[in-house]
């Protein structure tokens, strides 16, 4: 076993479904994206989307939460957690109304960010950027028109974000497409790369390939994958080949990223140590 000389630690954290995840800043603040775990209408064991046996009782805490867009699987249990925990809502302010008009929220607890803004908050800084989605194909009408405004505003944008800790560690949360996420990464420079996959669930193209090239023009020293619940439930020896062949490609090109898929639900640290050799 390597010896650890010093260690620190830049915060907890660990996904529990889709892209929702549980960030303990080091000061125990914490922070829950997309708040999406407890669906009995749609998990089936094994299936889909499905975690079972977790609900919002699960959570250890949550002083804000972040939503990245508005579709089901990314806010169907912000109204639990908000019962339970009552944390500021972090949201694009394009969605915030309708989310006051949907939810049961105080309205002083829905705080509306904005692209390209800086955000101070108790314990971490927020940097957003606009993403879009996967295409769909989906049109207003077809959802349902104002009755599902919320799942209709989130196929039109997503929010990304940077998470900065007061030690300088970047987290770096995308969602969807790119747009220009990677080109912004050179410069930023994120130690942890927080990333859903390059398309939908049924996209089987050149997995390995696509994440890796992002991967490789980030200059990021971790990738974690996120949103990918249907291929651990459905397909997990495919994920295991694209991570696999994911750390080949980075090795192969001399490059010190390393991806990782972390267990549903399990705690993990990012942390900063010096070891023996
Ligand atoms: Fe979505």
């Amino acid at each position: 076993m390597q010896k650890i000389y010093a260690s620190t630690q830049a915060l907890r954290f660990r996904w529990i479904n889709a892209q929702c995840f549980e960030f303990v800043m080091p000061n125990g603040k914490t922070l829950l994206t997309d708040p999406y775990f407890d669906d009995p209408d749609r998990f089936q064991a094994g299936k889909g989307m499905s975690l079972m046996d977790f609900s919002v009782e699960d959570i250890e805490a949550a002083d804000y939460v972040f939503v990245n867009h508005t579709h089901g699987d990314h806010i169907k249990n912000l109204q639990q957690v908000y019962d339970r925990f009552h944390p500021i809502v972090i949201c694009h302010s394009a969605v915030a109304m309708e989310i006051a008009r949907t939810h049961d929220i105080a309205l002083t607890s829905i705080y509306p960010v904005d692209f390209n803004g800086k955000y101070y908050f108790d314990g971490f800084m927020l940097q957003t950027y606009h993403g879009t989605h996967h295409a769909s194909g989906a049109t207003y009408g077809a959802l349902g028109g104002r009755e599902n405004e919320l799942d209709a505003m989130g196929s039109i944008f997503n929010v990304n974000f940077i998470l900065h800790t007061p030690e300088g560690m970047r987290i770096a949360f995308v969602g969807g497409n790119d747009d220009g996420m990677t080109e912004r990464f050179r410069e930023i420079r994120p130690n942890l790369l927080i990333r859903n996959k390059m398309g939908s669930s049924r996209d089987f193209e050149r997995v390995a390939e696509r994440f890796a090239d992002i991967f490789v023009r980030s200059n990021t020293q971790l990738l974690i994958p996120m949103h990918c619940e249907t291929w651990v439930n459905e397909r997990p020896d495919f994920l295991n080949e694209v991570i696999g062949d994911m750390n080949r490609i980075m090795e192969e090109k001399h490059l010190i990223g390393r991806v990782s898929l972390l267990e549903r639900t399990r705690w993990y640290g990012l942390n900063l140590t010096i070891t023996e050799l």
